[in-house]
C-alpha cells in the first residue's frame, strides 16, 4: 500500500513537472519566425508581440498544444496546413496582425482548427466575407472576438458553423444592418457586444436567450421587444451613448437588472408633448411602461439625458430599483406636483401615491435643482447616498418652519430643502449650491456618515448646525468656502476620520477638533501661521495623514511640525509646504517649510534660556571677582599713578574704560 502511494505521488509530480516545462513564452523577443526545435509536448505557447509575417506548414509540429497565442505580430500569411497537426487547440489569439490580406489562404488554414473553443481575430481588417470564411469548422467555438475589424452587416450564414458561440464581441465594427436569424439560431449565447458600431434603431428584439446585451455608442433611436410571452433572459442592456429618444420597451418577462441609457435624449419628446393628451393615452393605454412592473431592475443610469421632470410615476413601478443616476437633466424642482403623471390631485397636499420601496443610491448632480420637497423625500424610504452637488439647494433653517415640522405640508411656495430628520441618509453631497448659511439644527435625526459642503464660497456655520451628527459623523468636507475661524462652529465630532478644510481662510485652527479621532486631515490653502501643539498631541494618537501646503506658516514657530514627525504623520505635500521669516528690517522672506531650521537656530532662537540656574550663579560671581579684582586694581594703579607723578613720569591709565565691560552679556 505505502509503496503504491508513494508511486502515485510521484507520478503527479512528475506529471506536474512536466506540464510546467511544457509551457513556454516567447512575448516580445523580437522573433522573426517561429522558434525551431520547440518541445513537441508544449501546450502552451505564447508568441505575441514579435514581428512574424507568416507560418509555414512546419513551423508548429505541436500536437499536445492547447493554447497559441500570436497577438501583435505582422501576421499576413498561414500556409494551408499549418495548424494541421494541432487537434488538441482549443484557444488561439490572432488579434492584431494582418489577417485580411491573405484571406483565403488564411482562412483554409484554420478551417482544420475544428476543437476551437476560443479566437480572438480582432483588429485584423477583416470585412463580412473574410469573417465568415474564419468561422468554417468551428463547432465548439464558445467565445469570439471580432472587435475593431470591418463588418457592415451581419447575417445567418456567418454563424452557420459556429452554433454553438456564447459570448460574441463584435465591438468597433462598421454594422448598419443585422439581418434578422443572424443571432436566434445562437441557442446558447449570453454576451453580445455591439458597441460602437452604426446601429439605428433595434425594432424587433428577440433574442430570449442572450443575457448582456452592449449596444453602447451606435446611434440607436428606438428599441422595441417583439412579444410572444416567451420569458426573456435579458440583465443588462446597455444603451447608453445612443439617441434614445423613449425608453426601450423591453420584454414583459424578463430578468433586467442593469439598464445603462446615460447620454441619450429620453425626456426630450415627453415634454414636447405633455399638452399631447392623445400620446400620452397611447403610451399609457398601450401599456408601454406596465412591463415595468415585473422588471427586476436594480441599477438604472439615466444621467446625460433631457428631463426636465422627474418620471416618477413610470420609474416608481421598478420596486427593486436601488441605484438611480439622474445627473446632468435639467430638472429644477422635485416637488412632487410638478412631476409628470402627477400622482396626487389638486388640492391633495399628502403623501404622493407613487414610492420608491428600494431606492439606495441617488444621483441628482448638476441638475439646477432649487426645490426638493419634504413628501418627495418621503417617498424614498430607503434613500442612503444623496448626491445634489451642482444644484440651488438651500438647505431650511429654523424660521423656514417646515425644517422641523413634523407635518409635511407641500409648502411650494418655500424655497429651502428640509434635511431634517431623514432617517435612512447617510451620504449627502452638496457640493457648490451657492449655500451661505447652514443654520441650526439643519440634520438633526439625520444620522450622516458623511457630509460634502464644498465649493459653497462665503458659506457659515450657525450656532449648533452640526448639531446631532456628533456620533455619526465620518467625513466632513468644507473645502473651498472661503471660511474664515470664526464662520466655523463646530461641535465635537466624536466620529470624524476626515476633514478637508482645505482653500479657506482659516488662521487658527479650531481646538475642538481635538476631540475626533481624525485619520486624514487637509488643511491646504488657508491662512494658518501655525498649529497649536497641544492640540496635535491629542490629533496624533489617531492621525495618519496631514496636508499642509498652501499656508504662510512662520518658519521659526514650528514645533508642530517636530510634534507630527515625532508621531510619524505622513506629509505627502511637505516638498511643497512653505514658511516665512520676518527680517530685523521688516522684510518678509520665505523658504521650503522642510528647511525651516536653516533660519531658526543662531538669529531666531535666543541662546539665554538655555542657560540654568546654575550657569547664572557662576556668572554673577564671576562678574564679582571681576568687579573685586577692578577696584583693587584701581586702587592700586591710583597708588603707581601718584607715585609716578611724583617721580615725575608721564602715563595714562590702559584700564580707564575697564566698567563697560559688564554690558558684553550676550545679548537678544
Ligand atoms: C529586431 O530584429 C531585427 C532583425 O531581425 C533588428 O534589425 C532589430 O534591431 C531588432 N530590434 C530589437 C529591438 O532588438
Ligand atoms: C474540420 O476539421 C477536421 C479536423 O481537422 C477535418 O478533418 C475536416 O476536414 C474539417 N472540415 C472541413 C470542412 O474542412
Ligand atoms: C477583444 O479584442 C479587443 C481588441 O483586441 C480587446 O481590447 C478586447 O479585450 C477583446 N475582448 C475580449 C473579451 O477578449
Ligand atoms: C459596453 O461597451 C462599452 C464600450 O466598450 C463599455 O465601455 C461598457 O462598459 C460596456 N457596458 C457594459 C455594461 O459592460
Ligand atoms: C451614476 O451614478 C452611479 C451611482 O452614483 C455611478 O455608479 C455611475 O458611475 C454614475 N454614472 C455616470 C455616467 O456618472
Ligand atoms: C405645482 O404647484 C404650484 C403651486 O401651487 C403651481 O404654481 C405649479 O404650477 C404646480 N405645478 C404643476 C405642474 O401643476
Ligand atoms: C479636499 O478637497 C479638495 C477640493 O474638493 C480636493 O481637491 C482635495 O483632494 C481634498 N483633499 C483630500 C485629502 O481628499
Ligand atoms: C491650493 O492652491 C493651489 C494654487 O492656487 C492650487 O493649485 C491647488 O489646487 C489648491 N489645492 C487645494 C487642495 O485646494
Ligand atoms: C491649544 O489647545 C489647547 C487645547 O488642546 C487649549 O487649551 C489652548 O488654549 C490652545 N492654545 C492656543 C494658543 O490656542
Ligand atoms: C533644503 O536645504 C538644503 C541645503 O541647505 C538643500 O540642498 C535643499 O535643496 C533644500 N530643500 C528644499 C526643499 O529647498
Amino acid at each position: 500500500m505505502p509503496l503504491h502511494a508513494a508511486l502515485c505521488t510521484l507520478s503527479t509530480l512528475l506529471q506536474l513537472f512536466i506540464m510546467c516545462f511544457a509551457m513556454s513564452s516567447w512575448s516580445r523577443h523580437n522573433l522573426s519566425s517561429v522558434p525551431k526545435g520547440l518541445d513537441v509536448r508544449l501546450r502552451y505557447l505564447d508568441l505575441s508581440k514579435n514581428v512574424i509575417r507568416s507560418i509555414n506548414s512546419q513551423d508548429l509540429g505541436l500536437p499536445s498544444l492547447k493554447t497559441l497565442d500570436l497577438s501583435y505580430n505582422k501576421l499576413e500569411t498561414i500556409y494551408v496546413g499549418a495548424f494541421r497537426d494541432m487537434a488538441q487547440l482549443q484557444e488561439l489569439n490572432l488579434a492584431r496582425n494582418m489577417l485580411s490580406h491573405n484571406v483565403n489562404k488564411n482562412s483554409q488554414a484554420l478551417t482544420s482548427l475544428n476543437r476551437l473553443r476560443r479566437l480572438d481575430i480582432s483588429v485584423n481588417g477583416l470585412d463580412d466575407n473574410a469573417a465568415e470564411l474564419c468561422l468554417h469548422n468551428k463547432s465548439v467555438l464558445e467565445h469570439l472576438n471580432l472587435t475593431g475589424n470591418i463588418l457592415m452587416r451581419l447575417a445567418p450564414k456567418q454563424f452557420m458553423e459556429t452554433r454553438n458561440l456564447r459570448h460574441i464581441h463584435i465591438e468597433n465594427n462598421l454594422i448598419t444592418v443585422i439581418e434578422v436569424g443572424t443571432f436566434e439560431p445562437l441557442k446558447k449565447l449570453e454576451t453580445l457586444n455591439l458597441a460602437k458600431n452604426n446601429l439605428i434603431y433595434i425594432c424587433d428584439f428577440k433574442l430570449h436567450q442572450v443575457k448582456h446585451l452592449n449596444l453602447s455608442r451606435n446611434s440607436i433611436e428606438f428599441f422595441v421587444t417583439h412579444e410572444d410571452g416567451q420569458p426573456y433572459s435579458l440583465e443588462t442592456l446597455d444603451l447608453s451613448y445612443n439617441n434614445m429618444i423613449y425608453f426601450p420597451i423591453v420584454p414583459k418577462t424578463n430578468r433586467l437588472r442593469y439598464l445603462h441609457l446615460q447620454n441619450n435624449k429620453v425626456g426630450a419628446m415627453e415634454v414636447a408633448t405633455a399638452d399631447d393628451e392623445k400620446l400620452n393615452d397611447a403610451v399609457e393605454n398601450n401599456n408601454v411602461y406596465s412591463n415595468w412592473r415585473l422588471m427586476p431592475l436594480i441599477y438604472m443610469d439615466l444621467s446625460s439625458n433631457h428631463f426636465s421632470y422627474f418620471p416618477a410615476e413610470i420609474l416608481s413601478q421598478l420596486t427593486s430599483l436601488s441605484t438611480l443616476n439622474f445627473s446632468n437633466n435639467c430638472l429644477t424642482d422635485l416637488s412632487y406636483n410638478t412631476t409628470k403623471y402627477g400622482g396626487g390631485h389638486v388640492g391633495d397636499y399628502h403623501q404622493p401615491s407613487w414610492i420608491f420601496p428600494s431606492l439606495r443610491f441617488l444621483n441628482l448632480k448638476n441638475n439646477g435643482l432649487q426645490q426638493l420637497s419634504r413628501s418627495f423625500l418621503k417617498a424614498l424610504p430607503s434613500i442612503e447616498t444623496l448626491n445634489l452637488r451642482e444644484n440651488s439647494v438651500r438647505p431650511c433653517g429654523p424660521s423656514d418652519e417646515l425644517g422641523t415640522s413634523e407635518i409635511w405640508r407641500e409648502d411650494v411656495s418655500s424655497s429651502c430643502v428640509s434635511f431634517w430628520n431623514i432617517k435612512s441618509l447617510r451620504h449627502l453631497d452638496l457640493q457648490d449650491n451657492g449655500i451661505k448659511t447652514i443654520f441650526q439644527n439643519t440634520f438633526q435625526k439625520t444620522p450622516l456618515v458623511s457630509l460634502n459642503l464644498a465649493s459653497n464660497i462665503d458659506m457659515n456655520f450657525a450656532r449648533d448646525a452640526l448639531e446631532g451628527l456628533q456620533s455619526s459623523l465620518q467625513s466632513l468636507s468644507i473645502s473651498g468656502n472661503n471660511m474664515m475661524t470664526s464662520d466655523l462652529s463646530l461641535p465635537c465630532l466624536e466620529a470624524l476620520r476626515q476633514l478637508n478644510m482645505s482653500g479657506n481662510d482659516i488662521d487658527v485652527l479650531p481646538t475642538v477638533i481635538g476631540c475626533s479621532p481624525l485619520a486624514e486631515l487637509d488643511v491646504r490653502n488657508n491662512s494658518l501661521t501655525s498649529i497649536n501643539v497641544s492640540m496635535l498631541d491629542r490629533l496624533s494618537l489617531h492621525l495618519d495623514m496631514i496636508y499642509v501646503s498652501g499656508n504662510p506658516f512662520k518658519c521659526c514657530d514650528s514645533k508642530w511640525l517636530t510634534a507630527l514627525n515625532k508621531a510619524s504623520v505622513d506629509i505627502p505635500d511637505l516638498d511643497r509646504a512653505m514658511c516665512t521669516i520676518s527680517r530685523s528690517n521688516g522684510m518678509q522672506e520665505t523658504d521650503y517649510l522642510r528647511n525651516h531650521s536653516r533660519h531658526c537656530s543662531q538669529k531666531h532662537s535666543p541662546k539665554i534660556p538655555e542657560l540654568n540656574l546654575w550657569q547664572i550663579i557662576i556668572f554673577i560671581l564671576f562678574m564679582l571677582t571681576v568687579l573685586i579684582t577692578v577696584q583693587i586694581s584701581i586702587v592700586y594703579l591710583k597708588k603707581v599713578y601718584w607715585l609716578l607723578t611724583v617721580h615725575e613720569f608721564k602715563c595714562r591709565c590702559p584700564l580707564g574704560d575697564c566698567t563697560t565691560y559688564n554690558n558684553r552679556i550676550p545679548s537678544n
